[in-house]
């Protein structure tokens, strides 16, 4: 099915390919739903960032990333809970906003397996001296070249799982023939769907 023709999809159409387009996306920062802008409100102040999506769950409505846990959004975030992913894929132009409550994991048997299961070079990041965010004289660079998991030991007490759950999906689909706005509201135990106004 193209959400792109002219026919109209089910509510459950438009769930199926809404979770396709998300795990394919996952740890695929070059795929258009790889990179989300994750915001969230902190003491009364917007604040947004681009995060690579890195694993999903359609059962357990998840979504996953990868943070420093001496990043600024991890002490917002472990205050405020509530989150909101945007993605956008401007072939499919298909836009989705995912609201959420996440909760920050930096100890755990699910966040040594994202760590270990990780490429060195996606965590090389985690090595850095100071916080993100840390005023500097200089540009620190950490090489990326070379590194093994082995010596990225050090980096695993700064690395954070951000385990988001879904409560809401607000799904956009930009066509000629068309524009398509949908509501998926979970109630507890299933989705409630609603048509919206584009
Ligand atoms: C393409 C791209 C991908 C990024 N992915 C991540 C990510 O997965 N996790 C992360 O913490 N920051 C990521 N960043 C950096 C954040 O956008 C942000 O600059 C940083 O996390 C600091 O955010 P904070 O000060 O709100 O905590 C990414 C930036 C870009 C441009």
């Amino acid at each position: 099915m193209s959400l792109t023709d002219e026919h109209i999809p089910t509510r459950d159409e438009i769930l199926t390919d809404i979770w396709q387009r998300l795990s394919d996306s996952a740890d695929q920062a070059g795929k258009a739903w790889g990179v989300p802008v994750l915001s969230n409100q902190f003491r009364g102040e917007p604040t947004a960032r681009s995060v690579v999506l890195r694993a999903v769950d359609s059962e357990q409505r998840k979504l996953f990333a990868f943070t420093d846990a001496r990043s600024p959004k991890v002490a917002q975030l472990r205050e405020h809970s509530a989150a909101i992913w945007t993605f956008y894929d401007p072939v499919g132009r298909i836009q989705l906003i995912a609201h959420t409550e996440i909760e920050v994991k930096s100890v755990g048997a699910d966040v040594d397996h994202f760590w270990n299961s990780s490429r060195p070079e996606s965590l090389h990041c985690y090595l850095g001296e100071d916080a993100p965010g840390t005023k500097v004289d200089t540009p620190s660079v950490v090489p990326t070249m070379s590194i093994q998991l082995h010596d990225l030991a050090g980096g695993r007490e700064n690395f954070a799982v951000l385990e988001a759950t879904i409560k809401e999906l607000d799904w956009l689909a930009l066509r000629r023939s068309g524009n398509l706005r949908a509501r998926f509201h979970w109630t507890g135990e299933d989705w409630d769907f609603s048509w919206l106004v584009p």
